[in-house]
């Protein structure tokens, strides 16, 4: 990853109000690196800058946007304009949990808005300059979902795999361009992720990380050149299970959550 010379570097984080976006944003910032933090929530955004001014000296733009409409994708595209992105981390995204048949359809849609196709749309927007610049980073947060498919996570790991393919595609791509594309794919993480998804959320007797372990690892990654890093044990462990063929995955998962979702959590 390029580090902040004399010349302050540019940094978009999307979903930056809270959780593993959040964690980037602070890291960031605390190196010196000027931010474009992006999400819905405006007011903890501007808390966020406030904090880094004050903190650390450095500039951030926030850019209040709901990801999943056209208006909030331009919002972030006007925001960048001509301002070179040395780093850009699409990382906004949210999940669903229950069986698929009864989810909320325009909650679901939503969901593949916000993780394949705000994903693919800012990319699109800062791999050009990049590449004319020949240099540049781009990170991914998908997930130790994007291994396999996941019963009663089924539209979630599917937008997962999209992002963790779309990364290890364009990753061959750019090679020998000066820019890198890594995705980082985390096991669950203490945010509020379990919250948003709904139903019963993340099972807490499976061990959470932290966002800082998520940021480190990602950017441990890029540094390395990886086009791909889990982060925490139970991503290592479903990368591992790759050599399993993804069906008997699946069915094992499946049979894993009907298992817990009928014990009572203490
Ligand atoms: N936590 C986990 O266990 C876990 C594990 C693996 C991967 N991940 C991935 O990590 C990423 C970040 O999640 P997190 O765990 O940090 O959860 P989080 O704390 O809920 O953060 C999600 C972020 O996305 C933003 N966001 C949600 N909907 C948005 C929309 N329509 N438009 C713009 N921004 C939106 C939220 O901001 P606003 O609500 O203010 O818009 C928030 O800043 C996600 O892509 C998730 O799939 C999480």
């Amino acid at each position: 990853m390029a580090s902040p010379g004399p010349s302050v570097e540019l940094a978009l984080v999307t979903g930056a109000s809270s959780g593993i976006g959040e964690a980037f944003a602070r890291r960031l910032a605390s190196e010196g690196w000027s931010l474009i933090i992006v999400a819905r929530r405006g007011d903890r955004l501007s808390a966020l800058a406030d904090e880094f001014r004050r903190e650390h000296g450095t500039s951030t733009t926030c850019v209040v946007a709901d990801l999943t409409r056209r208006a909030g994708l331009e919002a972030v595209h006007g925001a960048v304009g001509d301002r070179p992105i040395d780093l850009a981390v699409l990382n906004a995204g949210f999940g669903s949990t229950g069986p698929f048949a009864s989810a909320d359809a325009s909650r679901e849609a939503e969901m593949v808005r916000l993780n394949t196709v705000a994903v693919t749309d800012l990319a699109s927007g800062v791999l050009p300059g990049m590449v004319e610049r020949g240099r540049g980073d781009l990170i991914v947060v998908s997930s130790a979902a994007a291994f396999q498919p996941v019963p009663f996570m089924a539209t979630y790991a599917a937008t997962k795999a999209f992002e963790l393919h779309f990364i290890r595609a364009l990753s061959a791509e750019l090679r020998g361009s000066g820019v890198r594309a890594s995705a980082v794919c985390p096991g669950p993480v203490r945010t509020e992720f379990g919250g948003a998804m709904g139903g019963d959320g993340l099972d807490p007797r499976i061990p959470h990380i932290s966002a800082e372990e998520v940021v480190e690892a990602a950017l441990r990654g890029l540094r390395r050149g990886r086009t791909m890093v889990t982060a925490g044990r139970v991503a290592g462990i479903a990368s591992a299970g790759r050599a399993v063929p993804a069906a008997a995955r699946a069915a094992v998962i499946g049979r894993v959550h009907r298992v817990f979702r009928n014990r009572p959590r203490r």
